[in-house]
């Protein structure tokens, strides 16, 4: 029920203003949406690994012995200083090496999202948003009162270069530019290097925080990496790092961090002592063994593997099956690609494909669920992470079928 239709059933209950900009998220409905169903789903839905992914062994022993009574009690809201310790050696071996002055361990990467808006957006203000973007991070914006303003993205991620003439238009210069920059959610794009630079060089002259939000940075497996925000501009305290163990170990642990200004830290903290005093302990110890025991960088390399292997399936499923009645985008790593119908699909509403879809047993998320102002009706978000390339030749083979009811 949204907040309207709830004002509407209870006109008694003395709702916040701010209630009615809650609009929720598919992405994360359709995780109760598929549970609910009895019969045999193909699951591109979803932004989760691999069940084959997630090192589930590993972790049910770490478990058994790593929790003490330490593990039990309330933590530091900074995060546990054993888990803070091995990430900052983590990240020295990764494009983004930090330091624990930096640092703040989250409820997911979620909570970086919502602590950044809680710290740099008011009501009224601007921010800008990739079209598609992911629409929990342009949620969270919202329930802070953002007026969002969506700008294109293409093969080469947003369109930086539109920016200053559609920011023109609103007459004051973005409060923040939130940007997935590398296997974007939802299309797989990377932002290119050189419109890197040039956002860099728009949020120094409007003086706007950069929500970079990267939780697929380190799943590459195809091509070289192209340098980070903070590559190319170390110590840039208009940088916002927002990042999670989500996509690389599990989203169930819900553990993440957000890399920000040392001056922002205690900030942090404090908002995030309103929001739940400290992330959940022992999921941050069971991480912490997990690291210390330096297995990560084998497992990311595994996981690169199969994430290829899956991405090339559902390429050449979707071009058996759909040919040239489709388009897609075709990432280098990451979880995600973007399917665009064209042709005889070209009129398709994805919303209305999504009902016939599931009944025909595969999901997807919907173009319109993942832009702000509900455009992309002709275009869906497909995961091939977590299924099997069998799995994923049957889920395509389905979702044909669908799309040729939708025209019969
Ligand atoms: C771009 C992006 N940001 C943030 C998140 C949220 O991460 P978490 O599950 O760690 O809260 C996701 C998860 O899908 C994501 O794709």
């Amino acid at each position: 029920m949204t907040a309207t239709e709830l004002a509407h059933s209870s006109p008694t209950l003395p709702l916040a203003g701010r209630a009615k900009d809650l609009v929720g998220s598919m992405i994360d409905s359709s995780t109760s949406l598929l549970a609910a169903q009895k019969h045999d789903i193909v699951r591109f839905a979803m932004g989760s690994p691999a069940d084959e992914a997630v090192p589930s062994e590993e972790f049910r022993e770490i478990a058994g012995s790593v929790l003490d009574s330490s593990s039990f009690t309330y933590g530091a809201t900074e995060g546990e200083p054993r888990l803070l310790e091995l990430l900052v050696k983590y990240l020295a071996g990764t494009p983004d090496p930090s330091s624990e002055d930096r640092l703040v361990i989250t409820t997911g990467g979620m909570q970086g999202l919502d602590l950044a808006c809680k710290l740099f957006v008011d009501p009224g203000d601007l921010v800008v948003v990739e079209s598609p973007t992911y629409t929990n991070g342009s949620a969270t914006a919202l329930s802070y009162g953002a007026q969002l303003l969506e700008i294109p993205v293409d093969d080469d991620g947003m369109r930086v270069d539109m920016m200053e003439d559609l920011v023109a238009h609103h007459h004051r210069p973005p409060k923040a530019i939130y940007t997935i920059p590398t296997f974007q959610n939802p299309s797989g794009v990377t932002l290119s290097l050189e419109r890197r630079k040039a956002l860099l060089e728009l949020a120094h002259r409007w003086g706007s925080v950069i929500i970079d939000d990267d939780p697929y940075g380190l799943l590459r497996f195809n091509g070289t990496d192209i340098p980070t925000f903070r590559t190319l501009s170390p110590d840039d305290p208009l940088l916002f790092s927002v990042r999670t163990f989500s996509k690389i170990l599990a989203p169930g642990w819900r553990v993440g961090w957000v890399d920000a200004d040392p001056s922002l830290r205690q900030l942090l903290i404090n908002g995030k002592q309103a929001m739940d005093t400290c992330t959940n302990v022992p999921n941050q110890h069971i991480v912490a063994e997990y690291i210390a025991r330096g297995g990560l960088e084998d497992h990311l390399e595994r996981i690169r593997g199969l994430y290829r292997e899956r991405k090339d399936a559902m390429l050449d499923s979707i071009a058996r099956h759909l040919g040239d009645r489709v388009t897609t985008t075709n990432p280098d790593g990451g979880f995600f690609l973007w399917l665009t119908l064209t042709g005889e699909f070209g009129e398709i509403d994805t919303r209305e494909l999504f009902e016939v879809a599931l009944a025909d047993g595969v999901a997807f998320i919907p173009g319109p669920a993942l832009s702000p102002g509900g455009r992309f009706r002709n275009a869906l978000r497909l995961c091939f992470a977590s299924s099997t390339p069998d799995r994923i030749e049957e889920g395509i083979k389905r979702l044909t079928t669908s799309l040729e009811k939708m025209i019969a």
